[in-house]
């Protein structure tokens, strides 16, 4: 028995020592290093929330810190700690570039991440990177370690960095004279590490005592594999490195940042980023995969108005007016007089049909004209109307809606003025017949039918417009095309027939509009919101 206890009270001894020392070695570690990135305002929340998930991801630790500016709202930074990150407040450095991109302007606040010495090395990740793969091997890279890019220059969007207060002072004191080529953190960098393009590569799986036994470099450069940015991928439409060792992807395409709802239709590596952020914690009520609660209220407006406005001009246009009763007996009348649109016992429809309607030779030009501004009228406006960070279906659902609502809007708000234009051409053209007024007044009735019957070919025009435009963004999924440049040109191909349809109808339907003026120019035609129905 005693010695049972004995045996157990040495193994309780051991564990408790094991578990001190697990305890100590991790406390240790997260206190001696530390992932850190920078937040200037919120438009990135979500690139470091998800960033720092990815981290976690790969089963790391170590602290994550967040150096956040002024202008980064108390939300963002509660949600941040909420997410477990440590929030650090820092001021801007300003920028002593006076010729630098606007953008840049808080640029060199990276710089304190020299600054940092209460951690013995950090590893520095920018908030547009996602870490796919460990990289807690790079902790063991030497005083500054970052990527080649852009031909002989390093990149700033992922660095090691040994902290160090008089590193940090000499890049202060140098940050006036020394040039930038981008005019922000990165050109300094690649000035201040001249000679930076020959450093040796840092090979991670060196044993660890040959590590510990050379002269640790000044700088290392760090594989592609560190920091892979989207270009590469995007040129050979796979990954130029070995994609199963792939650690970091940075995702640097210019305006092309993975949160814009956009890029994933794109984008391929996009749908990395986008499976890391639906799996976001709730951390603070209606966050989860990275929602934001005021989208979230404004995407359900955006999502019911045009469905409303609809509903209230196919109410207006198409039911108000008549009964369905009133449907039937028109179609009974239509198919009666041969399909021309004209009740027989109204005498002053077949004064008009005498009289041919000119239409202007110009009208279909300026019709074309027309259409094509709206377009591009309703695609600026959506995109602007839309929360970017929204998910690529959502927004994706809302830009059709958007769009098509907008330019049905300008463009029936058109063909209504086309359709006044050929009515005073045709008072003016038929002042003579001044004294049928009163016959047209008794008629009025019929021809108040007439006017609110729905038209079957703007309406087939809409339809065929709309299958077009879905057909045409999705011919690259229907062929199975990735590759960025083919996918371009198989849209832009699908984009030129949708062009010249609606250079078809565009013009088709305002010789229609003129047309119909003409010919009822003396009804009077109740303004709806939908014009084409
Ligand atoms: C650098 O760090 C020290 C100590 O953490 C701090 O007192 C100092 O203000 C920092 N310098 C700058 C420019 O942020």
């Amino acid at each position: 028995m005693k010695e049972i206890d004995f045996r157990y009270g040495f193994l309780f001894f051991l564990m408790f020592l094991s578990s001190n020392w697990v305890i100590g070695a991790i406390k240790s570690q997260s206190t001696e290093e530390a992932y850190v990135t920078l937040l200037y305002g919120d438009e990135f929340l979500l690139g470091v929330r998800v960033l720092g998930k990815s981290i976690r991801n790969t089963g790391s630790t170590k602290d994550m810190v967040v150096l956040v500016s002024d202008g980064v709202s108390q939300y963002a930074n509660d949600l941040l700690r909420a997410d477990g990150w440590i929030v650090e407040k820092i001021s801007l450095l300003s920028n002593p570039n006076q010729v630098r991109p606007k953008r840049f302007w808080g640029v060199y606040t990276k710089l304190k991440v020299f600054n940092m010495t209460k951690y013995k090395k950090v590893v520095y990740l920018d908030a547009d990177t996602i870490v796919v793969k460990s990289i807690e091997d790079l902790f063991k890279c030497g005083k500054f370690c970052a990527n080649l890019k852009h031909s002989e220059r390093l990149n700033s969007g992922v660095m090691v960095i040994e902290p160090s207060d008089e590193v940090f002072k000499d890049m202060m004191s140098k940050v006036t004279t020394l040039p930038s080529y981008t005019g922000g953190d990165q050109g300094f960098l690649n000035s201040y590490y001249a000679g930076f393009a020959n450093a040796r590569v840092y090979e991670p799986n060196q044993p660890l005592d040959v590590l510990n036994s050379r002269k640790v470099p000044e700088m290392e450069r760090l594989s592609t594999l560190y920091n892979a940015d989207v270009g590469l991928y995007m040129l050979a439409n796979k990954w130029m490195v070995d994609e199963k060792e792939l650690r970091v992807i940075h995702y640097t395409l210019g305006p092309l940042k993975p949160w814009d709802w956009w890029t994933s239709w794109l984008l391929k590596p996009v749908d990395v980023w986008q499976n890391v952020r639906v799996r976001l914690q709730e951390s603070l009520p209606g966050t989860g995969g990275g929602k934001n609660p005021r989208d979230e209220l404004l995407v359900k407006f955006l999502f019911l108005v045009p469905l409303l406005l609809m509903v209230i001009s196919y109410y207006k246009s198409c039911l108000q007016t008549r009964s369905l009763f009133d449907h039937i007996r028109q179609l009974y009348y239509k198919i009666r007089a041969g399909g021309v649109l004209a009740y027989s016992s109204v005498p002053s429809s077949t004064i008009l049909s005498d009289q041919q309607p000119k239409v202007p030779a110009f009208l279909g030009g300026i019709s074309v004209c027309v259409c094509f501004a709206a377009v591009l009228v309703s695609l600026g406006l959506s995109l602007v109307i839309i929360p970017r960070q929204v998910m690529p279906w959502t927004g994706l659902l809302l830009m059709y809606e958007w769009t098509f609502t907008l330019l049905f809007l300008q463009f029936g708000s058109y063909l209504y003025l086309v359709y006044q234009w050929g009515k005073a051409v045709a008072n003016q053209a038929g002042q003579f017949r001044a004294d049928s007024t009163s016959l047209d007044h008794e008629s009025g009735k019929g021809h108040q039918r007439q006017q609110s019957y729905c038209d079957i070919a703007a309406c087939y025009y809409g339809l065929g417009m709309a299958f077009l435009a879905i057909l045409a963004p999705a011919l690259p999924s229907i062929f199975g095309i990735t590759a960025l440049f083919l996918r371009l040109g198989l849209m832009v191909v699908g984009g030129l027939v949708l062009l010249s349809f609606m250079t078809y109808a565009a013009e088709h339907l305002s010789i229609r509009s003129f047309t119909r003026g003409f010919e009822e120019k003396d009804m009077h035609r109740s303004r709806s919101i939908c014009f084409l129905c």
